[in-house]
């Protein structure tokens, strides 16, 4: 396996892998009064977040690339993905800080979950506008169109494959779009020790400030 800082972990690209709504809620500390306008979920993938929230009435929009693609090609990066993940984390299981999860088993069980439900939603959810094709760092939306922009396991994780411009212009854009984003986690797939996972809250971040604070 390589010692570059990112592909440690036995991935390379940008891994479509998706989460569980109790999973977001617990990353970016979500409440029912967070959730009571309207979410972006940027990055969204396979997550059942948009699905889940969606039947509780949550009014919640996804953004992925991924959605471009025929439902059987998803499935299938979906699988290929699911096995190389198994055998990293086999590989370096103790790089992890298993609290949350137990085990490689139960997480791999919350993902296919996740899928499922995502799948289950998927094409009606397309077809009403709740599944946009689009990628950072241009979003097809207008200025202030959301309360919320949620960003999971895509910037930050990703610096071997987003360089800094890549991410000053993501997070611009999605304060753009809303009028407060939460992204998670803030460190890299390379990093040794995961326990530094942290939220972050930026209300009122703007674009200004991120291109000053560098
Ligand atoms: C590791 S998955 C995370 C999915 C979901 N956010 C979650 O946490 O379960 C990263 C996702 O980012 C998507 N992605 C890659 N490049 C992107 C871009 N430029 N803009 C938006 N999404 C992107 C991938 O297609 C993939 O679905």
């Amino acid at each position: 396996m390589s010692s570059e800082p990112g592909r440690r972990f036995g991935l390379s690209g940008v891994t479509p892998w998706g989460r569980r709504a109790f999973e977001y809620e617990a990353f970016f500390d979500l409440s029912a009064d967070t959730l009571s306008g309207t979410v972006l979920d940027c990055g969204a993938g396979p997550s059942s977040f948009s699905a889940e929230m969606t039947q509780r009435g949550v009014k919640a929009t996804a953004l992925d690339p991924i959605y471009g693609s025929a439902v059987s090609t998803l499935r299938a990066d979906l699988a290929r993905a699911e096995e190389r993940i198994r055998v990293a984390f086999a590989a370096e299981h103790d790089r992890f800080v298993w609290d949350f999860y137990g085990d490689t088993e139960r997480l791999l069980t919350t993902r296919r979950q996740a899928a499922e439900t995502f799948f289950s939603d998927f094409p009606l959810g397309q077809s009403l506008g709740r599944y946009i094709c689009g990628e950072l760092p241009e979003l097809p939306f207008g200025t202030s169109r959301f309360d919320l922009a949620l960003c999971s396991h895509l910037l930050f994780l990703y610096d071997h494959e987003l360089d800094l411009k890549f991410h000053l212009e993501a997070l611009s854009e999605m304060t753009r779009v809303a009028a407060e984003v939460r992204v998670f986690p803030l460190i890299s797939l390379g990093r040794v020790n995961t326990k530094g996972c942290a939220c972050a809250t930026v209300p009122g971040w703007n674009s200004r400030k991120l291109s000053t604070s560098g």
